[in-house]
């Protein structure tokens, strides 16, 4: 498959087996992380793996019913950043997130995005001081978002190149 195959296959998954993830696969999604580009090539992230069942159950009330398919995921991926390295670690911490969820899908592997920053947990507290207290993060990274990854039961049909919104783009003035 070439890359803009691979990026026409590229779904969001919510529906898991609730198997483990092989590691070699795991390792791949994680090297595609970390080869991302940052700005001033900073990389502000640090990343946090959780497998553990008991600890994706706790992880799925992070959200209020968006992060519902943690439960049943065999990994989960949270990016943190250190906002003291640089001003642009939103940007550096979504092509991580892109990169990883990118990869999974091409390994076969269903992955979502599961929004961390500006959002609230269940129990009311925001989503990353739920996630930083759950793991033992230092309080001076804050969360960009979590990569939810599982096996898949069924991967939705590919996107098209027909379905583009062409009139998004403009050449040469708007
Ligand atoms: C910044 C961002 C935040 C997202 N947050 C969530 C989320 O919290 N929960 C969720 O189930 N999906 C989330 N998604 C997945 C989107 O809903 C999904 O990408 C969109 O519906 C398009 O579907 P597709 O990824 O299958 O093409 C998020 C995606 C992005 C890029």
């Amino acid at each position: 498959m070439d890359l803009l195959e691979t990026m026409q296959n590229r779904r969001s998954v919510r529906s898991y087996t609730g198997e483990k993830i092989a590691k070699e696969k795991l390792d791949k999604i994680l090297q595609a992380g970390l080869l991302s580009a940052s700005g001033r090539s900073r990389k502000p992230w640090e990343f946090v793996v959780v497998q553990e069942k008991e600890t994706l159950e706790k992880l799925s009330h992070c959200r209020v019913g968006a992060a519902k398919m943690l439960e049943n995921a065999g990994c989960a991926i949270l990016i943190f950043a250190n906002p003291e390295k640089t001003d642009v670690w939103v940007e550096d911490c979504s092509i991580v997130m892109s990169n990883m969820h990118l990869m999974a899908d091409s390994l076969g592997l269903g992955s979502c995005w599961i929004q961390g920053r500006l959002r609230e947990a269940e129990n009311g507290e925001s989503t990353e001081v739920y996630c930083r207290k759950l793991l033992n993060v230092p309080e001076k990274y804050v969360l960009e978002a979590i990569l939810s990854v599982g096996i898949l039961k069924e991967h939705p049909k590919a996107h098209t190149l027909e379905e583009l919104e062409k009139e998004k783009v403009h050449y040469e003035t708007y």
